[in-house]
């Protein structure tokens, strides 16, 4: 059985005290429970403040992107390395905003995946189509390359560490979200492209999240479908009244 996943991953947005209570209240509320994991995504600077208040809790900590070299002469970027020093667990890469509004090309997603599992991260890898590409039918064509090109060249044992998260473009902040059929029916692409591509037992490992207008009163509805293993949660992860209860149906 897979064990639902809750991230939150918190874009750019809070200060070093919203996010330091945020994570507290994260803390709390999630509390000793085990049968979800639980993975918070602050902004690179509020990483030291929130894993502080991570320290000795069952939520982990993950970073919303990493560049591709492990160090150098890079102005501005952060290597996957530092972001497993200061203790990342996990780290967020081809995000469509990332995708769309940052020109990343899925070669240089690809690079990152590749060094950030190198360096011991776990990769929740996002996926998903514009609104344009569903409406001409583009859907499994794009999430399938972009599924195939993120993982290429990985080895079967750090595929293990690969999260998906299905994020169509057209759902994320828009209230938008898709119906759980939707969101299954592209989970379910997927896994069977993962197997293809990998190992049945590999795809029946793989989580899958799907993310875009996750709230407290769509999430059960979404989790119950039998690809969807949690969440990536935006706009509802930065109130911990949001993000809970969200947290509580992943749980079921
Ligand atoms: P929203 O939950 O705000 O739609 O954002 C989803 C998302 O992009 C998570 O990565």
């Amino acid at each position: 059985m897979r064990k639902k996943i809750v991230a939150g991953n918190w874009k750019m947005y809070t200060t070093t005290s919203a996010a330091r209570q945020l994570a507290r209240e994260v803390v709390a509320g999630v509390g000793n429970e085990q049968g979800v994991q639980v993975i918070v995504c602050p902004p690179f600077p509020y990483l030291g403040v929130v894993g502080e208040a991570l320290q000795g809790s069952r939520v982990a900590l993950g970073a919303q992107n990493a560049y591709c070299v492990r160090e150098g002469a890079f102005t501005g970027e952060v290597s996957p390395a530092m972001l497993a020093d200061v203790g990342c667990h996990y780290v967020i890469l081809g995000h469509s905003e990332r995708r769309h509004q940052l020109g990343e090309s899925d070669e240089l997603i690809n690079k990152k995946v590749k060094l950030a599992l190198d360096c011991g991260l776990k990769v929740i890898l996002c996926v998903g189509e514009t609104l344009q590409e569903r409406e001409s039918k583009q859907t499994s064509q794009v999430v399938e390359r972009h599924l195939t090109t993120g993982i290429a060249g990985v080895a079967p044992a750090a595929l293990a560490k690969v999260i998906l998260a299905y994020e169509p473009v057209w759902a994320i902040g828009t209230g938008h979200t898709a119906t759980p059929a939707q969101a299954q029916e592209v989970h379910a692409f997927l896994r069977s492209k993962v197997a293809a591509l990998w190992s049945a037992d590999g795809a029946a490992q793989m989580p899958i999240l799907y993310g875009g207008s996750v709230k407290p009163a769509n999430a059960a509805e979404i989790f119950q479908q039998p690809d969807v293993d949690g969440g990536l949660i935006g706009g509802a992860s930065l109130k911990a009244a949001d993000f809970l209860p969200i947290v509580q149906a992943g749980i079921g």
